[in-house]
């Protein structure tokens, strides 16, 4: 009899194939993108910008790859950094019960995450500071992209050993890439980059009539110049496949050394 987890690994299989299912995935998300289905939701009361599907993939990845930092580069409301420091408490909780430690010892835990985002607004950075996951979050504000920002997130990682990078700020091909070549090298082996919002590429043109992002410029296009040079990372299909319903297709990048 087969294991559940081989069965899944089946299910997904079957489910890449499924042209139908795909198509109606694939309608899903650009009927829902205009009515900004994805600004909708909350996470511990905090408005988290994505897909709920996007969100329990990453919650799979990090439970799976444990870091003790998660860089992320886009804040806005706050709800994807509340959202991982969370998942890292639990993971505290979860070395507790291995270790036959009560949670008291939770406070000895280094994990955390350090959020960057041009403009953090006021009433935003507020209400992360009174948050009761505040205790695991430090944020920095600037570009991404700029020299001092970089040197400021390479220096906060020296110290940590198991680190996961979302990227989720700017979504042209020039940031994206610009961010991929700062901040990749960062990311520890079986660990990964999540590049946010490369379904811009597959959505039809004028979709973000306001944004400098469209089809032939957007973070899927970074991806792809990324991975054609750096051969230290993937594309996991895996998660793509499985979710379909996703902002990140082709955007889960895994270092495999
Ligand atoms: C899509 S939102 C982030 C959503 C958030 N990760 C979440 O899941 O709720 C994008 C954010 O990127 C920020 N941003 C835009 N350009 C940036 C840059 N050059 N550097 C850093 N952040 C930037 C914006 O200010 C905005 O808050």
């Amino acid at each position: 009899m087969k294991m559940f987890d081989e069965e899944i690994v089946d299910r997904i299989d079957a489910i890449s194939k499924n042209k139908k299912l795909i198509d109606i995935a694939n309608n899903f998300m650009s009927e829902s993108t205009i009515p900004k289905y994805c600004y909708n939701f909350k996470w511990q009361n905090r408005p988290i910008i994505q897909y709920p599907q996007d969100v329990l993939a990453m919650q799979e990845i990090i439970w799976k790859v444990k870091p003790d930092l998660i860089i992320e580069t886009g804040i806005a409301h706050g709800g994807s950094l509340i959202f991982s420091a969370s998942m890292l408490t639990l993971l505290d909780i979860q070395d507790c019960h291995e270790q036959k430690k009560d949670t008291l010892h939770l406070k000895e835990s280094k994990r955390r995450v350090l959020g960057i985002d041009i403009d953090i607004r006021k009433h935003n950075k507020e209400k992360i500071l009174e948050h009761s996951m505040s205790n695991k979050i430090d944020m920095l504000e600037g570009s991404s992209i700029s020299d001092e920002i970089i040197e400021k997130v390479h220096n906060y990682a020296e110290s940590y050993e198991k680190i996961l990078i979302c990227l989720d700020s700017n979504h042209t091909f020039d940031h994206v890439y610009s961010e991929l070549l700062a901040y990749a090298s960062l990311v520890s082996i079986d660990s990964y980059c999540v590049v946010f919002d490369t379904i811009v590429n597959d959505l039809p043109e004028g979709t973000y009539p306001d944004r400098p992002w469209g089809q032939n410029n957007n973070p899927k296009t970074a991806v792809k110049k990324f991975i054609a040079d750096n051969h230290n990372f993937i594309i996991d299909k895996d998660i793509c496949n499985k979710l379909l319903i996703t902002v990140s297709p082709d955007g889960f990048l895994k270092r495999v050394n």
